[in-house]
């Protein structure tokens, strides 16, 4: 029985992915900050243990605690909105904390048992925002940007081993608590000299239709995980295969 280990379970995608892994029949270590034993259906398959991708001590805790990993997904993140003026350097860390570090320290604490094993794969789940530049997003899209070239690069010294990293991009998902926990990182407001360019930004966001449904970030998931020819960067959901696509051409 294989088994998928999944940063940030608590909501939106990280839970959608691991009740899809459990549903098909792997071992699920379904890891959260603050653990929640309410979210996911009981199962002997299921393990739910803390985890904080920014503390070193957590890291190791949970790879001691694991066992045998043979998927690592790196999917907690934070998200932040706001002019450069507008980000305080503080946040800035933070971003870069949670998801461009997080994510290789995570990498690099599997990678030991992958190597030894010859065997494993590391999907880093980044965005579609890193397909053209946007507004007021310049310092997630580059914690973002960042993993995208990490991937690219982890990919080739790991080929050796027998070791895969696969990077899954989804698009807008309103649906999950993504925008909701940003912008409690957002209380400052926008930078004032930027107030109309956010009134345009907000009113165009309305006329997109197409979004990323938590579903599609777990398909991609699995298909990232499960088929050895499937590409290295796997858009997810309507608008980033859009997206995708177009940056592509
Ligand atoms: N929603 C979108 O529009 C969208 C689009 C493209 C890419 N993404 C990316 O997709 C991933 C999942 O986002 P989502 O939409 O599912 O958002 P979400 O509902 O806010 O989920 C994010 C998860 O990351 C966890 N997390 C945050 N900081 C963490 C830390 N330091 N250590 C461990 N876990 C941490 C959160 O845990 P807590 O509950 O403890 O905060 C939560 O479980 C993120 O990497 C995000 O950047 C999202």
């Amino acid at each position: 029985m294989k088994t998928v280990l999944i940063t940030g379970c608590s909501s939106g995608f990280g839970l959608e992915i691991a009740r899809y892994f459990l549903d098909r029949d792997w071992r699920v270590i379904a890891t959260m900050r603050a653990p929640r034993k309410d979210l996911l259906p009981r199962s002997d398959r299921l393990s739910i243990l803390a985890l904080d991708v920014k503390d070193p001590q957590s890291i190791r805790a949970v790879i001691d605690a694991a066992g045998r990993i043979d998927v690592l997904v790196n999917n907690a993140g934070i998200g932040f909105l706001n002019a450069l003026e507008g980000t305080p350097m503080d946040t800035v860390r933070d971003i870069f904390e949670t998801n461009t570090l997080g994510t290789i320290a995570m990498a690099q604490a599997v990678l030991p048992q992958f190597r030894e094993r010859r065997e494993g794969v590391i999907i880093n789940v980044t965005s579609t925002v890193t397909c053209r530049p946007l507004h007021l997003l310049s310092v997630y899209t580059a914690s973002k940007s960042a993993v995208n070239a990490f991937s690219e690069s982890l990919a080739l010294e790991l080929e050796q081993f027998n070791v895969r990293v696969r990077v899954v991009l989804p698009g807008r998902a309103p649906s999950t608590r993504f925008g909701e926990n940003a912008q409690a990182r957002m209380k400052d407001g926008f930078a004032e000299p930027y107030g109309a360019l956010v009134e345009q930004i907000f009113a165009n966001w309305q006329k997109e239709t197409a979004v990323t449904h938590a579903s599609d970030v777990a398909e991609a998931v699995w298909l990232a995980a499960t088929d050895s020819s499937s590409p290295f960067n796997i858009p997810a959901g309507e608008d980033a295969v859009e997206w995708y696509n177009a940056a592509a051409k």
